[in-house]
């Protein structure tokens, strides 16, 4: 299975300058508990704003610069060799951690949405591309206000592919 998981503002920004453009720890959680123990899916760019090897999961990278990685990385060099291995392993979850030129381009494959909208307005460079909702189902949602802590409310979102 393919899912996506994202965080975007309300105008579909996902990042600003190779980093995420706020900082909210329950999305962070959610982000952490929920691809926890599956492969993560990420472009380089998004991988180097990690920082670092994401614990508890095997981190795959998109990139045609394999020498630039660590070995604890599994590189993967094309699209076509991406959709190879995770049809190897169709009782896995692959989550697609983006960024947007990942997204765009597993757009066609993906089963599962992970959908944050973080309810504000910020300056971005790189957009969430445009996802035709029609074609899935929303199976999960629940909402989280602002507090001392997370600067925004936010919604978080599940959606299936209709079959
Ligand atoms: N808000 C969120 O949830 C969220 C999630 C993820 C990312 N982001 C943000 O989005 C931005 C990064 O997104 P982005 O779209 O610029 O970059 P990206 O998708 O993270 O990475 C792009 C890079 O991935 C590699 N790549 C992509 N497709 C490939 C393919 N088919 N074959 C081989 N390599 C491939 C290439 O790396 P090489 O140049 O090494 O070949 C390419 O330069 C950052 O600001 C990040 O913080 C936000």
């Amino acid at each position: 299975m393919i899912s996506f998981i994202w965080a975007q503002d309300i105008d579909g920004v996902i990042g600003r300058d190779g980093k995420i453009p706020w900082h909210i720890p329950v999305d962070m959680k959610y982000f952490k508990n929920t691809t926890m123990g599956h492969p993560l899916v990420s472009g380089k760019r998004t991988f180097d704003s990690y920082k670092r090897v994401l614990p508890g999961r095997e981190n795959i990278v998109l990139t045609t610069q394999i020498n630039d990685l660590s070995d604890e990385v599994t590189k993967v060099t094309s699209l076509t060799k991406l959709l190879e291995l995770m049809s190897k392993n169709p009782d896995k979850e692959y989550f697609i951690s983006g960024g947007a030129q990942v997204f765009k381009q597993l757009l066609p494959y993906v089963d599962k949405l992970y959908k944050t909208t973080i309810h504000g307005h910020f300056a971005g460079d790189t957009f969430m591309p445009v996802i035709d909702y029609s074609q899935f189902k929303l199976v999960s949602s629940h909402n989280v206000i602002a507090d001392d802590y997370n600067s925004y409310a936010c919604t978080f979102e599940i959606f299936e592919r209709q079959k």
